[in-house]
């Protein structure tokens, strides 16, 4: 821009006294007395040495035997376990034509014929249990500082409490691949990826049989902590009530929770994680969606005895080793529509108060998910409103019962007419505080609105694409910002909302307790990167240390509980239909299989140690 200079003596006139006393005080500033750059008579200019900028630090394992906890009596293990369970295999490959036997050969494969002929299931080189090798010392040394820190500034003297849960998450489904063997039938998501161009889960990080080098890897850095997933169909390939055990799965879990004991890694266990049976909607259902999600099956009105025999199972042969048991991961998000809401509700309060009455020692909650929504604009009731019925939706219709004894919010029943209907006095009283924590995956934050037209147009309106939370979900403020810096996926980093979100939870819904039981950020275009460059993914380590530090605000400032924090991956995998949202604490080499710890994963275990723990 140039400005133009003006003759007129009026003008100049007008503006002298401005323009005198503009300039008045750098006309009267002095220039420094000495320059501050000079150095002291005698330095050795001329003769600079180098010095050691980074040290050479390892990583600090765990400790591999610990004392060993029961958290089940064997009397109670072997009584929640139902009588005249039978207990099989099955066999890939295998020509069979016992159509007699409703859980024979024959049935086994049916599951499968949709994958056949067209379909090649593919498999890695390895197909037995690969036994660990130590893992090198050049592997374990730590990154060299980043240069960067949020905690200084935030939380630097703030300290975790005595006890608190660190750890590392991945899924069964997401990290196992080996979709076919061992008497393992289809689940939802085998089917998810099916007919589109998307990468199916055949191989995901190949963890099925590589389990014990991954359990030994988390150990050789320090993780505490292993939470991952049990594949229901690999332990009832025909998932319901009364149907056969597979043994070969049993065995596997059984060996994956004793080799983290055995490493001192403690094992937290999901039931079910979006690996809802393909059973539940063999007839005619479609995976793909229902109006809420994803559609599980767990609409189906054989879910619910279905899921508590299941539970029954794991309990009677892992119940004694496993600390914390989540029963659902993110219910919302594999409900397929309100049917399904109210079973994962009852589901979930029948096998908690089944593991208390057997005297489980553990803890045992759901996960919720997910983002957090705030209003767009924070002064405006309807972005308010329309903000409180998002967290309705994603919150409310699990939490309004599990932690205040209430019915599903009134914005989900009075919408969602055909399906709602009042749970009973007796329902809500059983279902209150049925959870031993508020378990959370809070990744990311979001600015919500109301739609076009309003709420109450929106709600009524089943062909309205927003229905039936009719709400806008934004990246984007109304000053045109961005939330806070992007990912590779739907997370934004953003670290101001955390604190927020946990504050949200815990006067909402007053549970005696949060535990962050997943958060990650997938690294924008980090797939596209040399090995060496997706090992230092400083963007994660910052996401990790922001959101770390916001924890200690919230129990330090805000007397918030939050007692533990369990990151979201603990390797790259298979993130529904790709292996490019990278949200792994480690690299997997997806053609040698091949682990590599990323910076994150050492910055991310050392923010615990460098904070009481
Ligand atoms: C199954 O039977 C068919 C037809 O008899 C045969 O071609 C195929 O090789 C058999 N497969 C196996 C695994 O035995
Ligand atoms: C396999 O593909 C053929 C040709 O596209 C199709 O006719 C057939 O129905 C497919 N079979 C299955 C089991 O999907
Ligand atoms: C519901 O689940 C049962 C198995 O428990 C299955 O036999 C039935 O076909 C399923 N219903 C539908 C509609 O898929
Ligand atoms: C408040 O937000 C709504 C959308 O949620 C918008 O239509 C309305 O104009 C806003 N009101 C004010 C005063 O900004
Ligand atoms: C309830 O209504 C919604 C919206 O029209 C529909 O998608 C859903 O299938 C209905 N549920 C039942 C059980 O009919
Ligand atoms: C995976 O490993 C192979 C063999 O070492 C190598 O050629 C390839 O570049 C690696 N892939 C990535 C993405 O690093």
């Amino acid at each position: 821009m140039q400005f133009k200079l003006s003759t007129s003596a009026a003008i100049a006139a007008a503006w002298a006294p401005v323009l005198a006393s503009a300039l008045a005080p750098s006309l009267a500033a002095k220039p420094p007395a000495e320059p501050i750059y000079r150095r002291e008579e005698g330095n050795n200019q001329g003769s600079y040495t180098f010095s050691q900028m980074t040290t050479v630090r390892y990583a600090t394992p765990l400790s591999s035997s610990p004392p060993v906890t029961t958290y089940m009596p064997s009397a109670s293990m072997k009584a929640i376990m139902p009588s005249g369970v039978h207990t099989t295999t099955w066999a890939k490959n295998s020509n069979a034509s016992d159509w007699k036997n409703p859980y024979g050969q024959a049935e086994w494969n049916r599951r499968w014929a949709p994958f056949m002929p067209n379909v090649t299931i593919s498999t890695a080189s390895i197909s037995t249990t690969v036994q660990p090798t130590p893992v090198p010392s050049t592997s374990l040394i730590l990154p060299p500082d980043s240069g960067f820190s949020y905690s200084n500034e935030n939380a630097k003297n703030l300290d975790f409490p005595k006890g608190f849960i660190f750890g590392a998450a991945s899924s069964a489904n997401q990290i196992e691949g080996a979709i076919q063997d061992e008497g393992r039938t289809p689940s939802v998501l085998d089917y998810f990826n099916l007919d589109s161009a998307n990468a199916p889960d055949y191989i995901a990080s190949w963890n099925y049989y590589l389990y014990k080098e991954d359990i030994a890897r988390l150990a050789a850095l320090g993780v505490p902590y292993y939470s991952f997933s049990i594949s229901w169909t690999r332990i009832l390939p025909f998932a319901g009530t009364g149907t056969p055990v597979n043994q070969e799965g049993i065995d596997h879990y059984n060996d994956v929770i004793n080799t983290c004991l055995e490493y001192g890694v403690k094992p937290m266990v999901t039931m079910v994680h979006a690996d809802e049976p393909y059973e539940f909607v063999m007839d005619g259902g479609n995976v793909q969606r229902a109006y809420l999600s994803l559609n599980s099956g767990a609409a189906n009105v054989t879910f619910v005895d279905s899921f508590v025999y299941y539970a029954r199972i794991l309990l009677a042969h892992y119940g004694d080793r496993v600390p914390i048991w989540i029963t659902i991961n993110e219910p919302y998000y594999e409900s397929g529509n309100l049917l399904g809401m109210y079973n994962f509700i009852e589901a979930h309060n029948q096998v908690y108060d089944l593991y208390k009455s057997m005297g489980g020692r553990g803890m045992v909650s759901y996960k919720n998910a997910d983002n957090f929504g705030v209003p767009l604009d924070p002064k405006n009731q309807s972005d308010i409103d329309a903000a409180n019925r998002y967290q309705d939706y994603l919150l409310g219709i699990m939490s309004n019962p599990t932690w205040l004894g209430k019915d599903v919010p009134e914005s989900v029943t009075s919408t969602c007419t055909n399906e709602s209907h009042p749970l009973t006095a007796a329902q809500l009283a059983r279902y209150k505080g049925k959870s031993d924590f508020y378990a959370i995956d809070p990744y990311t934050a979001a600015f919500i609105t109301q739609p076009p037209g309003g709420i109450e147009a929106c709600a009524k309106d089943p062909s309205n694409p927003l229905w039936p939370s009719c709400t806008v979900s934004l990246s984007i403020s109304d000053n045109n910002w961005e939330i806070g810096f992007y990912s590779n996926d739907y997370p934004y980093m953003t670290p101001t909302y955390f604190r927020a979100f946990m504050n949200y939870i815990w006067d909402t819904y007053r549970p005696p307790a949060i535990m962050v039981t997943e958060f990650g950020f997938p690294v924008w275009m980090e797939a596209e990167a040399p090995l060496a460059s997706q090992q230092n993914d400083l963007p994660r380590s910052l996401y990790y240390e922001a959101y770390l530090t916001e924890i200690l605000n919230c129990i330090h400032e805000d007397s918030v509980n939050i007692i533990g924090a369990v990151g979201w991956s603990m390797l790259d995998n298979w993130e529904f239909g790709t292996y490019d949202q990278h949200f792994g604490m480690q690299v997997v080499n997806q053609t040698t299989l091949e682990r590599t710890y990323k910076r994150s994963f050492f910055d991310f275990v050392n923010f615990f140690h460098s904070h009481g723990l």
